[in-house]
């Protein structure tokens, strides 16, 4: 493989000439352009066949770069403090003098912000003179991809560079927070809601179906493998995939997400099971009950979303 500073040199150079790059972050993979270019941001949708009026995450560097463009508030600097960089994203108020472009956040008056811990990421961030504009790099619907090669089976030929940073170590997307208003949690991820009612000192809300489109990891179908999912399953039907949290068995239609039963493990591994079951020509999956708490709110809801509940 190339010296990775020549990578990030490419990519530099392509971000500056309003191309996209796929980037590997701790969470999943993202398609990343400048979002304060109407052209780069452009791109992103199409490529994701994204409808317009999904807006998304933008990847900053740090504090500094942040408060050009975004409006800061106490609970924003205590989870900033805690968490950042991190697999959080802070849904905030957009400064008027802001240079992001309109298409980045749908036109909305709030933006959703992150800044990624991954460390080939951030060394890139660090190089450009713009924040990145970052959905996960996969075709709109579709399962997120969690390192460089899921990207180039979704993606393909769209995408002129990918960033090869290995597996994705958490392997779902990040939290959401909502800051904008009342506090409340747009999709739950590693930093899980207890964590964040601990340090901010208050009850938040999880509420998966909400009257307005917020965040359309809430539209219907989502994260799909393109094949059905059955939830809560305590055996498979004949040909069906079989996954379980952990399985001491071995028969040939039984996946396991962990070794023994730990949720992180399970998060880390749910994506690229999917796909993989998906590849093996299976045409249908059931899946057996995952503990909802922790992470495993995060897991259930990637489910639900994946099985059109
Ligand atoms: O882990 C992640 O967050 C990954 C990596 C690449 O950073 N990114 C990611 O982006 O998952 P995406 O576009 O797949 O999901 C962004 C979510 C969408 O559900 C979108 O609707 C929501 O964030 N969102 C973006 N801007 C928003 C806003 N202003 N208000 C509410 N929700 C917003
Ligand atoms: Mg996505």
């Amino acid at each position: 493989m190339k010296n990775i500073y020549s990578i990030i040199k490419k990519a530099k150079k392509n971000l500056e000439n309003k191309d996209v790059v796929a980037i590997p972050t701790e969470t999943v993979y993202g398609l990343a352009g400048n979002a304060y270019s109407d052209k780069a941001v452009k791109k992103i949708y199409k490529i994701k066949e994204r409808p317009f009026k999904n807006p998304l995450i933008v990847h900053y560097h740090n504090l500094h770069d942040f408060n050009k463009d975004c409006v800061s508030n106490k609970s924003f600097r205590i989870l900033y403090k805690k968490f950042c960089p991190g697999p959080l994203t802070f849904v905030v108020f957009l400064k008027k003098k802001s240079k992001i472009s309109k298409l980045t956040n749908a036109n909305k008056k709030t933006i959703a912000v992150r800044f990624p811990k991954n460390k080939i990421t951030r060394e890139l961030l660090s190089k450009i003179n713009f924040p990145l504009a970052a959905p996960s790099a996969n075709t709109s619907t579709k399962v997120s991809p969690v390192c460089a090669n899921d990207v180039k089976d979704d993606l393909g030929k769209k995408v002129r560079l990918i960033i090869n940073g290995g597996k994705s170590k958490i392997g779902l997307e990040s939290t959401i927070i909502d800051l904008s208003g009342k506090i409340r949690i747009l999709r739950p991820g590693s930093i899980t809601i207890q964590d964040l009612e601990k340090v901010l000192k208050i009850k938040i809300n999880f509420k998966n179906k909400f009257k307005e489109f917020k965040s359309p990891g809430q539209s219907k179908l989502h994260y799909s493998p393109g094949i059905p999912i059955r939830l809560n399953a305590k055996f498979p039907k004949k040909n069906e995939a079989f996954i379980k949290l952990s399985n001491k068995k071995k028969i040939k239609n039984y996946f396991a997400l962990s070794k023994n039963g730990n949720l992180k493990e399970a998060a880390k591994n749910l994506f690229s099971i999917l796909r993989l079951i998906k590849k093996k020509g299976y045409k249908s999956i059931a899946i057996s009950k995952i503990p909802n708490h922790g992470i495993g709110l995060a897991i259930n809801d990637r489910l639900k979303k994946a099985s059109n509940k």
